[in-house]
């Protein structure tokens, strides 16, 4: 064993966040150019590293006065922030109230009871605005409780800021300033932000990676602009993704956003536990998994740094358990990829059609090609998607006929997924809402439809 200096005694159990060990990743870096380290934040008293935020939302409240003494912390979370907030209620002295969606895993909310903290437990499937939500649940409490404190992790900038003051430098001094690529989860958005700040500061040419979730708006409004409520579905990768734009992202610093499946970022945790001994959380393996759908963009000479938020022990249940695997058809053996479905379509080209044709050149294709819908294309993105149904409704609801524009009548795009994903994921991707899906294979994009999808599964 190595010799290591040996940490000093501290004077309570908040003076050991930080200062956690980068560890270099061997037998799953193989195939990725340079050398890829881990930031392996469990290591954190609260397992995590969103006790660094934590701590320091509470410190700068304190220092201002939203936080007094005896007063009630409410928050709402996914767990890990909850966690930090435990503990600095704990050795502080405040009471904790924590708000989260009813996706988080059971092992959470009973590890935050443990830590003294009580937990409303939401649900996950409605608006940020809706009042059941965690953030309003979490609002209307703050209202109500006296002397009580919001942190907000979403816009409150102490959450960048501990990430600026504490990760960054380390990540900086422990590759004695080389590394070249940041790859980390994107949730809140402060690990990515205060990280990446710092890291700019000393070399603006270092690449920052932010991996996000299919469900989720990052990506695309990173690269368009556009806060596009049609992105959005519910996913189970817990702790990244989001549908709000919270104020802690700055996506001035980020370079790129991958987008990693649920069932993707499962397996390439339980590829980390097994083949690098790191029992890690779930949006570790998406951003391993993210790492490696990114790696050709990587120079031979390249050091990467991945940050792994969080400890597989709250994942027992989940994806660390083949049964909760299995029911999800995340078992890479046991269930086709999306990408199978649709091989030896090579020879048959996608068929689209043009916002501003006449739906009669959408009924000469349905017929063509028998058909029952198109995804709907402007030249550079899908805009929409055109069903029997839209048609026969625009025909029986009068106006235009025929002539009707097919940007008139139109619905939303049908979700895009990678061929990697599985059948059960084009399941989930296309619910009650959509007749049919986008695969993005290697000889380019193929519909799947609802029917083509249940052939698959018989
Ligand atoms: C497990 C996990 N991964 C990733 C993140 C994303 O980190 P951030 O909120 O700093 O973007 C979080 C945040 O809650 C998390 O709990």
């Amino acid at each position: 064993m190595m010799t290591r200096e040996i940490p000093p005694i501290y004077e309570n159990i908040l003076e050991t966040i930080g200062r956690t060990p980068m560890v270099r990743l061997n037998a799953l870096a193989k195939d990725i150019p340079g050398e890829v380290y881990a930031k392996v934040e469990y290591f954190n008293p609260g397992h995590s590293t969103k006790d660094r935020m934590a701590l320091k939302m509470v410190e700068d409240a304190e220092r201002d006065g939203r936080l007094k003494p005896g007063g009630t912390i409410i928050e709402c979370t996914s767990g890990n922030t909850g966690m930090g907030l435990a503990l600095a209620a704990v050795i502080k002295g405040y009471r904790l109230i924590c708000t989260m969606s009813d996706k988080q895993s059971k092992e959470k909310m009973d590890v935050l009871r443990a830590l003294g903290a009580e937990i409303h437990v939401c649900p996950t499937n409605v608006a940020p605005d809706h009042p059941d939500s965690y953030y309003s649940v979490a609002r209307r409490l703050n209202s109500e409780i006296a002397n009580s404190f919001f942190p907000n992790q979403y816009d409150n900038l102490s959450n960048r800021q501990a990430h600026y003051e504490s990760t960054g430098p380390e990540i900086w001094e422990q590759t004695k300033g080389r590394i070249t690529h940041f790859v980390v989860g994107v949730g809140t958005g402060g690990t990515i932000s205060g990280v990446a700040q710092y890291l700019k500061e000393k070399n603006p040419d270092i690449q920052i990676w932010g991996i996000d979730t299919y469900g989720s708006v990052f990506k695309k409004y990173h690269e368009t602009g556009e806060f596009d409520t049609q992105e959005i579905y519910g996913y189970i990768t817990e702790g990244i993704g989001e549908d709000i734009l919270p104020k802690n992202v700055d996506f001035s610093l980020i370079d790129r956003f991958e987008k990693v499946t649920d069932r993707d970022g499962a397996l390439a945790a339980r590829e980390l536990a097994r083949r690098e001994g790191m029992l890690l959380g779930y949006s570790c393996g998406s951003a391993f998994q993210g790492l490696r759908q990114l790696k050709h963009l990587l120079p031979a000479d390249a050091v990467t740094v991945v940050l792994f938020h969080d400890h597989g022990s709250r994942y027992v249940g989940k994806i660390y358990n083949d049964d909760w695997m299995r029911e999800r058809g995340f078992l890479r053996e046991e269930w086709k990829t999306l990408g199978e479905a649709v091989q030896g379509r090579a020879a048959r080209p996608l068929v689209t059609i043009f916002p501003e044709e006449p739906i009669n050149n959408a009924i000469v294709q349905f017929k063509r090609f028998g058909i029952s819908q198109l995804p709907v294309h402007d030249g550079s993105s899908y805009v929409g998607s055109l069903t029997e149904s839209h048609v026969i409704t625009a025909l029986t609801s009068g106006d235009g006929g025929i002539e009707q524009l097919v940007r008139t009548v139109m619905g939303k795009p049908f979700p895009v997924l990678p061929a990697t994903s599985s059948l059960l994921d084009g399941v989930h991707a296309m619910g009650e809402a959509f007749n049919a899906l986008i695969v993005q294979a290697a000889d380019g994009d193929h519909i799947v439809s609802k029917h083509d999808l249940l052939a698959q599964l018989a």
